[in-house]
């Protein structure tokens, strides 16, 4: 038996996390393996219920757990609480921090019948097939913070970006562990001719390149990636880079397979697995059937894969959302003349049963 800690968490996570438990039903109904479910409060519905965002129920049922699904965080209506009580700050960031989850993979894989989809071109698009791997519990995003009033009037803000030599190790480690089980071919991004912190993580990288000949090692600063990322997305296999820089760059690869709402990730390296769309919580169409469950059923794929250690269960999953897309299915944020418009739970529905078949 595998226990799931489910997190709906706010805005369409409440939508798009019971789509996903159909599709590990579906699937523990086909294999024969059992999933048990435990729901706990997390950010804005936590912090509504209980007054914290991240209760220590929440957690310790997480600690106890073999996997986690989360589905999204935070809204408007939080957005002026205290730093301490908001849901990014206060229940996601430490989430991930005590569960010691330093590794975010963010896969961007192509869907064929997608291809239309994406604001970029075909020709640009074909056969792309890429992972981000995002250092999850360093840089600016923990660094030391401070805010002051200054003396003559006006204020200044700090965040400090804080790397260790073995924070940067054990995620390049990861990065050529799973460049190995792909193309063989891993690019390190940092911004070293300006940051110290980016010039520890080149010295660090150039070193395990050496370590590492097995795969190819490349070394591109952020702003050139970025670039890249859209100017010729097939030269990446595997990216490895720091907290702040994958934030971004990952919500710019998200466009390569077509929506914000097909990009999973998996947060690793800790004790248990942390499974969660790359996407927010979108309060503007929250409530309203309209949200994408697609990145959320794809994580549930994910965790099959590596925390279950489920490969062929986790390939009948991502086969039923290509399957689902083949068959001209489409939720909003992917339509198409032509295609066939339906809901968040319409679309759990269908791959559900596209599992079972
Ligand atoms: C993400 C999100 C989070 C982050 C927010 C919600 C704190 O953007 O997972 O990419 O910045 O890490
Ligand atoms: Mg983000």
């Amino acid at each position: 038996m595998f226990k799931i800690a489910v997190l709906p968490g706010d805005g369409i996570g409440i939508e798009i996390v019971p789509e996903a438990i159909k599709a590990l039903e579906a699937i523990g109904e086909k294999f024969g393996h059992k999933f048990e479910f435990t729901e706990a409060l997390i950010g804005g519905a936590a912090y509504d219920e209980v007054g914290h965002p991240l209760p220590p129920e929440t957690l310790r049922l997480c600690r106890e757990a073999d996997a986690i699904l989360l589905g999204a965080i935070g809204g408007p209506q939080w957005e002026e609480l205290p730093v301490h009580l908001r849901p990014e700050v206060g229940a996601l960031l430490p989430l991930r921090k005590e569960l010691g989850l330093y590794a975010n993979l963010r896969p961007c894989m192509l869907f064929p019948s997608l291809l239309g989809a994406s604001t970029l071109k075909e020709e640009v698009l074909q056969g792309v097939d890429i992972m981000v791997i995002r250092e999850l519990t360093g840089g600016a995003y923990f660094g030391e913070k401070h805010h002051e009033n200054l003396m003559g009037g006006g204020e200044k803000a700090t965040d400090c970006m804080t790397y260790t030599s073995s924070e940067i190790e054990r995620i390049i480690n990861l990065a050529y562990d799973t460049a190995r089980k792909r193309g063989k071919k891993l690019c390190s991004v940092d911004k070293a001719n300006v940051l110290e912190s980016s010039r520890l993580w080149r010295k660090i990288a150039v070193k395990m390149a050496a370590e590492n000949p097995d795969v190819e090692t490349t070394h591109m600063y952020v702003d050139n990636c970025a670039m890249q990322l859209i100017r010729n997305p097939r030269q990446f296999d595997v990216i490895v880079t720091e907290n702040l820089f994958g934030d971004i760059l990952t919500d710019e690869a998200s466009m390569l397979s077509g929506s914000l709402g097909m990009l999973p990730s998996a947060s690793l390296g800790g004790q248990v697995g942390l499974y969660e769309p790359s996407h927010g919580s979108a309060p503007d169409i929250a409530g309203q059937g309209k949200a994408n469950p697609l990145a959320t059923i794809l994580s549930a794929a994910m965790m099959l894969r590596y925390s279950f250690n489920l490969e062929n269960e986790a390939r009948l999953v991502e086969e039923a959302v290509n399957e689902f897309l083949e068959r001209d299915y489409r939720t909003p944020d992917l339509m198409e003349a032509g295609k066939k418009l339906v809901t968040t739970a319409e679309t759990g529905d269908i791959v559900a049963a596209l599992i079972k078949r």
